[in-house]
């Protein structure tokens, strides 16, 4: 018997007026399982990861997570959104809380839980993260890579099904990003279910031994990025792979 996968897309279509962002997506993501996607910058691959949580409305096509329609009527959004967790380019935390109140805040607010229990569910979660030492800091006194460390902590606090991560890397210098890249492995070794979109090269090639291509709207090759770069029939995936200032 197959389990299902956590997250079912199928035929997934995004249109702006007449612009088709989303051509008709399908992807699966099973537990435990990573998932890359890359394409070049407008391809649709933030659009993608928003229909996940339903901050994008689709235009046709169904997501099922763990077997639901994401979308049908009855579903639940604010449950939903509290079993994805969200990873973004530019960390999204609060300047004015500390790194400790950043990952309980959403534990207090979303989830009801005291103060003292969050405290050390967030401590749990900056600890595996090497941030416990930096709990009293605000956001203004770490580094680029530590603030991700602290976006990432901050999910994982929420227990998530999945975590989403959306060009994690695209605003820290390589040595950061190598760090970050170490990290979404070291989660991958302890089960976490992960779907990142970028279109950093080094990342993908670190976290994944394949890669989607998002191009045009639809997913148009996977393969590993040194067989795309050097294999694909077409010049423009050989080209978007091959960028040598990436890798
Ligand atoms: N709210 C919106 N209204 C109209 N067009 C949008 C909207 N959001 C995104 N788009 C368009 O959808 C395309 C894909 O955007 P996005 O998913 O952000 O791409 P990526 O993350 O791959 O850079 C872009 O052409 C963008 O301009
Ligand atoms: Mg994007």
């Amino acid at each position: 018997m197959s389990i299902a996968p956590l997250i079912e897309i199928r035929n997934l279509v995004k249109r702006y007026d007449t612009h088709t962002v989303l051509g008709g997506i399908d992807l699966d993501l099973a537990v435990g399982e990573i998932k890359v996607v890359m394409g070049p910058s407008g391809c649709g691959k933030s659009t993608l990861l928003r229909c996940l949580n339903r901050l994008v409305e689709p235009s046709s096509g169904v997501i099922r997570f763990r077997g639901e329609d994401i979308c049908a009527p009855t579903a639940d959004v604010r449950a939903l959104r509290q079993r994805i967790g969200f990873v973004f380019q530019q960390f999204a935390l609060y300047r004015h809380l500390s790194v400790l109140d950043n990952v309980t805040l959403a534990l207090r607010k979303l989830r009801g839980i005291p103060r003292t229990q969050a405290e050390q569910l967030a401590l749990h979660q900056l600890d595996r993260l090497d941030m416990a030492d930096h709990r009293h800091k605000y956001p203004a006194q770490i580094s680029g890579g530590q603030k991700q460390r602290v976006a990432i902590a901050r999910a994982l606090a929420m227990e998530p099904a999945v975590v989403l991560f959306d060009e994690p890397t695209s605003a820290l210098d390589p040595v950061l990003s190598r760090e970050v890249a170490a990290l979404i492995n070291r989660l991958h070794e302890e089960q976490v279910t992960m779907l990142c979109v970028t279109h950093d090269l080094a990342l993908a090639q670190d976290i994944a031994e394949q890669v989607l291509f998002l191009d045009q709207g639809v997913i148009c090759a996977q393969d590993s990025v040194a067989r795309l770069a050097s294999d694909h029939e077409s010049p423009q995936v050989r080209a978007f792979f091959g960028r040598a200032d990436n890798l």
